[in-house]
């Protein structure tokens, strides 16, 4: 098949598109590069630089390429900032995926995996999360995603579009050969925020809460590798029939806290991290992980990496050979 990309010079659609590409599968990406690097696109695959909020240019790539299903994960990710700019959050992430599916239907293009988070679920009573669990996001992020995936939802009722939302818990490591990972221009996630104390570019990690009801305080979350994400949104891809909206977590269903990220970390590096206990973030709840049984059996998709310390050795690889991104 030939697949749109967008947001493939971001951190998981780059996987992705070296994914799809291994299953022998045709790429273009779409990225406005405003948070991808363009180097993380492989020479051999057309970039086209445009932004989801304009139409014109997404009705000419349509024209330009005779696409067979679209991949979208263009969107603002950052759920602080989605608090102080919610109306940003809602032009990029709800606005521009609507135009990407205008511009899909106008082309009769009828398959899409759309990027989702477990952001939907907001504070969750019970954890594992399954997925028909009440959805009450605490973010305007978590609402945008939320929003989109009720529009696929009545798009599919009405036999225009087939899609499959993967909700994904926390994305994380980097590709096994080293070759890409995650490069942001400010990052704020735990897993390379810690490593980058370790390359001695930050003084210290300072842990958002002490006080949670988990094993030692700390929040927890289901890590879940980027590589494995990928394979995900390959068979969501594969298996996906139009006039049908299908939802999945995606996550390896264990969770760890933020001190055993930090002492994996730690181990990993052979390094020794300096930290600072301090209060909650907002907005943080106490523990997140998946129940990914519907994907493992709907979808036959298993992650590869089920433990902590083989994520971060991916993740180390890459920030100790790429201590300034893909600006080396
Ligand atoms: N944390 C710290 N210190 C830091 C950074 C993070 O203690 O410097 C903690 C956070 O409080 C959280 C955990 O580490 O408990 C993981 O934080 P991340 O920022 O790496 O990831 P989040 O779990 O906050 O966010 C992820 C995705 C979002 C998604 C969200 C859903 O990145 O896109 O899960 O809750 F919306």
């Amino acid at each position: 098949m030939k697949i749109l990309v967008t947001g493939g010079a971001g951190y998981v659609g780059s996987h992705c598109v070296r994914a799809l590409r291994a299953a022998g599968h045709e790429v273009v990406v779409f990225d406005n590069l405003e948070q991808g690097n363009r180097q993380a696109v492989p020479p051999e695959v057309e970039l086209v630089r445009g932004d989801l909020l304009d139409r014109r240019v997404l009705a000419n790539l349509f024209r330009a390429h005779q696409v067979d299903g679209v991949m979208h994960f263009a969107a603002l990710l950052n759920v602080n900032e989605s608090v102080s700019q919610p109306r940003r959050y809602y032009e990029n992430n709800v606005l521009g995926t609507l135009n990407l599916v205008g511009e899909m239907m106008n082309a009769e293009v009828r398959k899409l995996v759309f990027s989702s988070s477990c952001a939907i679920y907001g504070t969750p009573l019970r954890v594992p999360i399954v997925e028909d669990m009440e959805k009450k996001p605490i973010s305007p992020y978590g609402r945008t995603k939320w929003i989109v995936e009720m529009a696929l939802m009545d798009l599919a009722r009405k036999g225009e579009l087939g899609s499959v939302a993967l909700r994904y818990f926390n994305a994380a490591g980097a590709a096994a050969d080293g070759s890409i990972g995650e490069a942001r221009r400010e990052e704020y996630h735990l897993i390379p925020v810690v490593l980058q104390v370790a390359l001695k570019q930050r003084k210290k990690i300072q842990i958002f809460g002490t006080d949670y009801p988990t094993i030692d305080g700390t929040a927890v979350r289901d890590y879940v590798h980027v590589e494995d994400l990928a394979q995900a949104h390959l068979r969501a891809l594969e298996q996906l029939n139009v006039g049908e909206f299908r939802a999945y977590n995606v996550g390896t269903g264990r969770g760890f806290s933020v001190r055993q990220v930090i002492e994996a970390c730690q181990r990993v590096s052979g390094c020794r991290i300096t930290v600072e206990e301090t209060g909650r973030r907002e907005g943080d709840p106490a523990e997140l992980f998946a129940n990914p049984a519907n994907i493992q059996q709907e979808l036959g998709w298993q992650p590869h990496y089920r433990e902590l310390e083989p994520i971060v050795e991916t993740a180390w690889n890459w920030h100790r050979t790429h201590p300034n991104g893909f600006d080396v």
